[in-house]
């Protein structure tokens, strides 16, 4: 008898095969992850996408934070369904993607994603294909995940093009960043990893916090960690967030608004040439069965 993840493989490639390849139809996945936790992740990975957005992409924001979901909290919004309700077929994907701030689509976390981890073959053939459906018109999809490394966010990390590690220049937060990196590293050499310094005084300490973790690595590790940028320590950014609008719109000239935008232009800068070629939500969706 095939085992669900077998299926579920089937199932995956023979829409692979049965899609015609056009410009254009991948999607790039990116994980946002950190060691320590309160980082700012999501304050990054949402502002951090409605800038891809203002720049003209289409980005699906997906949080991914299991348990403590509230990307939804950060926008002030109260989705209706959320991925829980997906995954129990109470309602099909039109329903569970809401529209936050400048028209950014989002899945809401819910309590929903323990539910990803214990479900039956049909379930899963029916979440995957409602995803692929949305997917193909995608350019971007950030997976926002709860800080550490939990089994599901190791399933994350590995399985994604592109894993974005946020740190601030606090020692814990560091040393955490580094752990984790450690940790994938020894189990996925093929992950890289893309550094964002936090809640910086300036400049300065965001390229020296971004060293120390580089020369790290590449000492103990032979990893190659490519520095992507910094936000700055700002007080708009918690202001923001007890507003519930996310700081870049309700501060767009802020220190830290004008850093995350800095950080998309960076983003869409570096020649996709350079990284695996992109494998789109199916090849995600192919690589997470196959992890442990
Ligand atoms: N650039 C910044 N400047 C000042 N404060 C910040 C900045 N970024 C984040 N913060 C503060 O840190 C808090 C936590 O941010 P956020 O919720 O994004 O972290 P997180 O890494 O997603 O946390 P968790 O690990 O719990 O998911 C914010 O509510 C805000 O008060
Ligand atoms: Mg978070």
């Amino acid at each position: 008898m095939m085992d669900q993840a077998q299926s579920l493989r089937q199932l995956v490639s023979s829409q692979e095969s049965g899609r015609p390849k056009s410009e254009g139809t991948a999607a790039r996945i990116i994980t946002v992850c950190s060691g320590k936790g309160g980082v700012g992740k999501s304050n990054f990975t949402l502002n951090f996408s409605l800038a891809l957005k203002a720049m003209g992409k289409k980005v699906l924001l997906f949080d991914a934070d299991i348990g403590m979901a509230n990307i939804d909290v950060l926008m002030g919004v109260s989705p209706e369904y959320n991925l829980y309700h997906l995954l129990k077929r109470e309602v099909d994907i039109s329903r569970v993607i809401h529209t936050g701030p400048n028209a950014l689509p989002f899945i809401a976390g819910g309590s929903g994603m323990d539910e990803l981890f214990s479900l039956s073959e049909s379930d899963l053939n029916y979440f995957t294909a409602q995803i692929g459906q949305i997917a193909d018109s995608m350019d971007f999809i950030l997976f926002d995940t709860g800080a550490g490394l939990s089994k599901e966010t190791m399933k994350f990390i590995s399985s994604a093009d592109d894993c974005l590690v946020v740190t601030t220049p606090e020692p814990t937060a560091i040393t955490d960043a580094y752990a984790l990196m450690k940790v994938v590293h020894n189990a996925h050499p093929s992950v890289t990893f893309k550094l964002i310094v936090n809640q910086a005084g300036d400049e300065r300490e965001a390229r020296a916090t971004s060293d120390k973790i580089r020369m790290t690595a590449n000492r103990f590790l032979q990893l190659d960690i490519s520095f992507l940028g910094y936000i700055t320590s700002d007080s708009h950014v918690v202001q923001a967030v007890k507003q519930q609008v996310p700081f870049s719109l309700a501060f767009p000239n802020s220190a830290a608004a004008k850093d995350v935008h800095r950080l998309a232009l960076s983003y869409l800068a570096a020649d996709p040439a350079d990284t695996t070629p992109l494998q789109g939500i199916r090849g995600f969706i192919s690589k997470w069965l196959k992890r442990k």
